[in-house]
């Protein structure tokens, strides 16, 4: 397969294995050229991207940008935060506005779950999800995935856990979709109240001692808890959930094996995972990051590939 069997990067939901398999091969060859003292290729100089972001970002936004750039695409930015969004202007609207200056590929985050799919019906342009509220965010999965392809091998039948506020996480739907399509077995830890009732409709187990899910696991995938996003409390207070489900040094070493730490960011040290978590050799948090901007040139490569000039 050469091309992707989808015209928009919407979410993994809509990806079959042939993409992803696509997807990380690119990615390799991006991953070798951002290791090169001249890290920029031409492939995309008559290019034109925008990066609309309706939400924070630190990681996500500098890695597409920078991703953009070395493949030498023209790169417009957007926040919504001083746009003309704050005036009433409706998100179709904006978006049209951008297209007429003759962008090719739109990269978003949005707050609104679907705001995506939504978009796509109405624009004609490429579309790439960077995250859409508490639903998807496809480049993290295929980074993370990606990641624990580069440090163990493979990602089929590894067994990997996600901990922590998987109710409100894009990161938890979208590497359930990923790891499941790659042939990983997975599970989801946390407090029954972050564990959204349909996660077991998805063929993922679900494991509410923390203890006990890392001594299954292959890898650990530590979530934020997303106080921005709670209305209500789901659990006591931040010390009784550290207790339960943050990991620190002193439980890694005492599992029967060595377990890979993954984050995707941003990390609140001291209440999922501690500092000499963090920075350990056992964590490949920085290294997700790298890969990050590998993975975002292939997703935009292989879409940009489809555009008729
Ligand atoms: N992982 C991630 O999406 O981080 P940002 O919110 O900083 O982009």
């Amino acid at each position: 397969m050469s091309t992707l069997s989808v015209s928009n990067l919407l979410g993994i939901k809509h990806l079959i294995k042939d993409d992803i398999d696509l997807i990380f091969n690119t990615a390799d060859h991006f991953k070798e050229v951002i290791n090169r003292p001249i890290k920029k290729v031409p492939s995309l100089r008559d290019v034109t991207i925008a990066n609309l972001f309706f939400e924070n970002s630190t990681r996500t936004k500098l890695s597409f940008e920078l991703a953009e750039k070395r493949l030498s695409a023209d790169v417009i930015n957007f926040s919504a935060s001083g746009s003309s969004v704050k005036k009433g202007e409706t998100l179709i609207d904006t978006v049209n506005n951008i297209l007429s200056m003759k962008v090719d590929i739109i990269v978003m985050r949005h707050p609104d779950v679907g705001a995506h799919e939504f978009l796509s019906k109405y624009v004609d342009t490429k579309i790439i999800n960077a995250g859409d509220g508490t639903h998807e965010h496809p480049t993290q999965a295929l980074l993370d995935t990606f990641s624990i392809k580069k440090h163990l091998g493979d990602v089929a039948g590894k067994k990997v856990v996600i901990v922590g506020d998987i109710l409100h996480s894009r990161v938890a739907l979208s590497n359930i979709y990923a790891l499941k399509l790659l042939g990983a077995q997975v599970k989801v830890c946390g407090p029954v109240t972050l564990i959204p009732k349909y996660i077991e409709s998805l063929g993922v187990g679900v494991e509410t001692n923390l203890r006990k899910a890392l001594e299954w696991a292959d890898v650990a995938n530590m979530l934020r808890v997303q106080n921005e996003r709670m209305d209500i409390k789901y659990f006591p207070s931040t010390r009784e959930y550290t207790q339960l489900y943050g990991v620190d040094k002193k439980l890694l070493n005492s599992l029967d094996s060595e377990i890979t730490i993954m984050h995707p960011g941003p990390i609140n040290r001291g209440v999922e995972i501690t500092s000499d978590v963090a920075d350990s050799d056992q964590a490949i948090i920085l290294n997700q990051v790298e890969n990050g901007v590998a993975i975002r040139m292939a997703c935009i490569y292989l879409l940009a590939q489809q555009i008729k000039k």
